[in-house]
């Protein structure tokens, strides 16, 4: 079949498509980037935040008009993903052209269940909502990553979530923790880095509660993975995301202190500096103890550089905690970062609690907490006028002659003099000139 995938929400639902892609080409099926061509039109959800699932909403709509048209018999609408599996009744009432509903553990299905869906016009939709992290990575081990890679990957190393943050939906759409041994995780490392992949971000929900088994049965922790890792030739960068602070272990820090290719850039979200607040989300840390793992980070290695995510609006949430958490990052200081007003979620027990807050209210704290961010990430971005920062080069730029890459810290830098260059090479820029979200500069060397 001629198949379309358009993934939403976080990078691992990335991962996934690619992997569906994988499994589907190493079958003969064919990628299209236009929905437009295709016959097999698969959407891999995310449900995080309530417009996640109005986008789909709308994109199904859409679908169902090019399958109407479509002169073909074996048209299929495939749902992948987190809305999949919180929700899959409610698609089929509202969108009963839905041929197969697939969970986020459970998208490995999607090539063996085509051909029962094609002979048998008849059968109701298929739904597989199993969540058996353990399945999906058996049948991914068995598929090479065939199809093209960039420079700078993903590759998930843990699945599930088990911290139940009461806002979140997480842990009801991905299932609870499993973490991939180190030789599957290894083996997969290499086959991306032999088909040219410079950079590896591991991915889990809660990445520094891995605790996959190694080669002789012991559980593995997420700092000696990254050493097992830091080992492969050829290999010029590793990052992992995301940490919860209540996993950071003094480990972690001294692997960002000791392995060249760990970056110095943590995403560490904190989604409030309220006391109160942390407490009613769920989240297992205080303010005083982020504050004490973003010392320690920095005590080994003081170049560190953070990026985090807010929610504002919790419910609950009064003037003063708000004020507390703008509080916390006028003290930390970050080089970048994620706000969202906080959206209700199905099942999940915040959406039940009193005192929501208006939306008025959210509207107005969320701009506050942008503006101060917003005023951080163009502060740290200017301090790096006039330095040198080593960018790996991932893509082309807007103008002819220019290369964009990511700095050690993850900022976006646009190389102008880049002609010589090529995407992959890893280069000293001269930075010239910050706007506000990202850096340019010059090259001198190669
Ligand atoms: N596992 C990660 C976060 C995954 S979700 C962690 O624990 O940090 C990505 C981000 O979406 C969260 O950090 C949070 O800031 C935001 N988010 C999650 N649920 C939300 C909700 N109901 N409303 C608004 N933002 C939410
Ligand atoms: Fe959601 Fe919390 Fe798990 Fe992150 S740690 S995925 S916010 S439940
Ligand atoms: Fe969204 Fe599911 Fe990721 S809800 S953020 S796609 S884990």
């Amino acid at each position: 079949m001629r198949f379309y995938i358009k993934s939403y929400g976080c990078q691992m639902n990335v991962y996934d498509s690619q992997r569906m892609e994988d499994i589907l080409t190493s079958l003969g099926h064919k990628k299209e980037d236009n929905a437009e061509n295709a016959n097999l039109l698969i959407f891999n959800t995310c449900s995080i935040r309530e417009k996640a699932d109005d986008k789909l909403f709308s994109d199904l709509g859409r679908a169902k008009i090019l399958k109407d048209k479509s002169p073909e018999d074996d048209f299929i609408i495939v749902v992948a993903g987190c809305v999949a599996q919180s929700r899959p009744q409610d698609l089929l009432a509202r969108h009963p052209y839905i041929d197969m509903i697939l969970g986020p553990q459970d998208i490995q299905n999607i090539s063996d269940r085509l051909g029962d869906l094609i002979k048998n016009k008849d059968l109701d939709t298929l739904v597989l909502t199993e969540l058996k992290a353990s399945d999906k990575f058996e049948r991914f081990n068995e598929t090479d990553p065939l199809t093209e890679r960039n420079v700078s990957e993903f590759l998930t190393i843990q699945e599930g979530c088990d911290n139940f943050c009461t806002y979140c939906v997480v842990p009801h759409t991905r299932g609870r923790e499993f973490s991939r041994s180190v030789k599957e995780i290894v083996s997969e490392a290499k086959s991306l880095v032999s088909r040219g992949v410079k950079e590896i971000t591991l991915l889990g929900q809660n990445v520094n509660s891995y605790n996959g088994l190694d080669d002789s049965g012991e559980n593995c922790r997420l700092s000696r993975l990254l050493w097992e890792l830091s080992s492969i030739d050829g290999l010029k960068r590793l990052r992992y995301t995301t940490s919860n602070p209540k996993d950071v272990d003094e480990d972690i820090a001294k692997a960002h202190r000791d392995i060249n290719i760990l970056m110095p850039f943590l995403h560490l979200p904190v989604q409030s500096g309220s006391d109160e607040i942390l407490k009613k989300m769920n989240r297992k840390y205080s303010r005083e103890r982020y504050f004490e793992v973003i010392d320690m980070l920095r005590s080994y290695r003081p170049d560190m550089a953070f990026s985090s995510d807010f929610i504002v609006g919790f419910p609950g949430e009064t003037d003063k905690d708000f004020e507390d958490t703008l509080d916390l990052v006028k003290k930390v200081k970050f080089s970048q970062a994620y706000s969202f007003k906080y959206s209700p979620r199905p099942n999940t027990p915040a959406a039940k609690m009193k005192n929501q807050i208006s939306e008025d209210i959210k509207t107005a704290r969320l701009q506050r907490l942008q503006n101060l961010l917003n005023q951080q990430q163009s502060d740290f971005n200017s301090s790096f006028v006039g330095r040198q920062v080593e960018v790996l080069l991932t893509k082309e730029g807007r103008h002819s002659g220019q290369l964009v890459g990511k700095s050690e810290y993850f900022q976006a830098v646009t190389v102008n003099n880049a002609d010589n260059l090529d995407i992959g090479d890893i280069v000293k820029v001269s930075i010239t000139n910050a706007v506000s979200h990202s850096l340019i500069g010059e090259t001198h060397e190669c």
